[in-house]
């Protein structure tokens, strides 16, 4: 962030802050390293085409507005073809090929992963609007290991506690959304492919390119056609996806409002189904927590991609007596963090993904300040071009309020206080969601009592928004039901 020198000293006190003095010279990633070709069809049966009807749609850089690649926009013809296919795959060649084959195909998605990272941390951070060093450093080596993981269960099936010989369920219809693209496309294929299921995934309609790449990778690993197919569209292609009969089993990230949509539609069809939903995790700090870890903690929980994760941190709870301290060093942290080119490998808060996410942000924040909440954000030049959302935080918070109630899923905290751990639980839990939790604090005790009483599917004891693909991951009430990640993650693909 190009930070003006007063207002960053002010807020900083007397503290040496990053930024106020001097500036860090642009470092940026060559863009060179990816070709983006002018337009992309739908990945079929082994193949790339354009959708039966011929329609496109654009996906554009958010960090620029600038327009990247037409997109084919899958009708129900080509939901037809795909289901087909891969139905074909499945019951020709993936459905009885050895566990030991699968694997050593997913071991091959992987190294090439990792062979050509660097082409994929680019194109993401362009399609996506994300920083460089997260794409390059989280998203891309995390997919590989997803793929990588996975393939190692492919021939221990039977181990993983599903009964002896446990059979795949058949075709897997995926839609995934827009925050992790790739990794989202690695969560959901590896554990499908790895348990003998062919796949039909529908990326979100701002972040196809990575998919796209990630099918030709398919091709590059002589994946068999069918195998994986990739329908590039909106909301109407996913929902053709998911009520189609042809499929065994739906997988579904995205937002609660289209999980609700999707369980309704697929009610009583006997499909199998797991829904990961929004959140609006508490991430709760004590006050003999490590402060400063802390600070790094709360600012990764909610300012890491720039919000727009489901497990983000978004409820900072502090305990009464030390709040004013952390929300102070929390302001001074959040001064030295810098916005902008999200190919610089300097810059810490990249683009929002889309204009009506950051309309979302932008509307919920001012409901923050209607609703008497205090608003504060470091002083921070936005682009003129973009879109673009500087990292705030909400203090004097009420339980009533909306952004302590609704998912913002930008750079926005809202700050609540407590001051005994029983209030601290009562709040956390205080939310119609259920995915995620942080607690801070140095007592062992405190952590697995808090463990024991908060409401969520996963969370992280003096750390936040660690994913590995080793551990589960999944949420209740309106966070979905299902798990995936781990073993659980094969159970969620497999008849039992
Ligand atoms: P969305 O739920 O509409 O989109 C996610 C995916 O579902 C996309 O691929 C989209 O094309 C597809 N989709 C949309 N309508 C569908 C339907 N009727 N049937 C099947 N598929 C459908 O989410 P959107 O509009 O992009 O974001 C809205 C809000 O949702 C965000 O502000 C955020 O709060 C939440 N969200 C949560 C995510 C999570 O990881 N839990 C991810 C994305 C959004
Ligand atoms: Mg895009």
């Amino acid at each position: 962030m190009t930070v003006s020198g007063s207002g960053a000293k002010e807020a900083a006190g007397s503290a040496l802050v990053a930024g106020s003095g001097w500036e860090y010279a642009p470092a940026p990633e060559s863009r060179e390293i990816v070709s983006i070709a002018s337009e992309y069809g739908l990945f079929v049966d082994g193949r790339f085409g354009p959708a039966s009807k011929g329609r496109t749609f654009a996906t554009i850089n958010p960090a620029t507005e600038e327009p990247l690649a037409k997109v084919a926009m899958a009708g129900p013809a080509d939901v037809d073809r795909a289901v087909a296919a891969a139905r074909r795959a499945f019951d020709q060649v993936w459905g009885s090929m050895p566990g030991a084959e699968r694997a050593k195909y997913l071991y091959r998605i992987a190294r090439i992963l990792q062979e050509r990272s660097r082409e994929f941390a680019v194109l993401e951070s362009i399609d996506n609007g994300k920083p460089i060093k997260e794409t390059r450093d989280v998203d891309i080596p995390l997919a590989a290991a997803h793929f990588f993981y996975y393939a190692g269960w492919a021939d221990k099936l039977g181990y993983a506690g599903f009964g002896p010989n446990p059979q795949p369920l058949g075709v897997a219809g995926q839609v995934i959304p827009w925050n992790f693209p790739l990794l989202m496309a690695a969560w959901k294929l590896a554990p499908a492919l790895a348990a003998g299921n062919t796949c039909v995934l529908k990326p979100a309609e701002t972040t196809p390119l990575s998919a796209l790449l990630l099918a030709e990778v398919c091709q590059q690993a002589e994946l068999p056609p069918g195998v994986v197919n990739v329908l590039t569209g909106a909301g109407d292609t996913g929902a053709a996806l998911v009520a189609h009969p042809g499929i065994s089993k739906v997988a579904f990230t995205g937002s609660t409002e289209v999980g609700i949509a999707i369980a309704q539609a697929m009610a009583g069809t006997g499909k199998k189904l797991t829904l990961e939903l929004g959140g609006k995790a508490a991430n709760v700090v004590f006050d003999d927590a490590p402060i400063e870890q802390a600070i790094e903690g709360i600012v990764n929980g909610i300012f890491f991609n720039q919000g727009h994760v489901c497990c983000a941190g978004s409820r900072l709870l502090v305990q009464e007596s030390v709040a004013d301290h952390v929300v102070d060093r929390l302001k001074q942290r959040l001064t030295t963090l810098r916005l902008g080119d999200p190919l610089d490998k300097n810059t810490d808060i990249g683009a929002i993904n889309s204009r009506p996410q950051l309309d979302k942000i932008t509307e919920l924040s001012a409901a923050g300040e209607a609703e008497g909440a205090q608003r504060w954000s470091p002083p921070c030049e936005l682009p003129g071009k973009g879109f673009w959302f500087a990292p705030t935080v909400f203090t004097g918070v009420s339980q009533s309020h909306r952004i302590a109630r609704e998912e913002i899923f930008g750079p926005v905290l809202s700050v609540l206080t407590f001051r005994t751990p029983e209030e601290a639980v009562t709040k956390a839990n205080n939310t119609p969601y259920g995915l995620s939790a942080g607690v801070w604090t140095e007592k062992g005790s405190r952590i697995l009592w808090m463990a024991q009483k908060m409401r969520g599917g996963g969370g992280g004891a003096n750390t936040y928004n660690r994913l590995d693909p080793a551990s589960r991951f999944g949420g209740y009430r309106e966070s979905g039901f299902g798990r995936g990640g781990g073993r659980h993650g094969l159970g969620a693909y497999l008849d039992v």
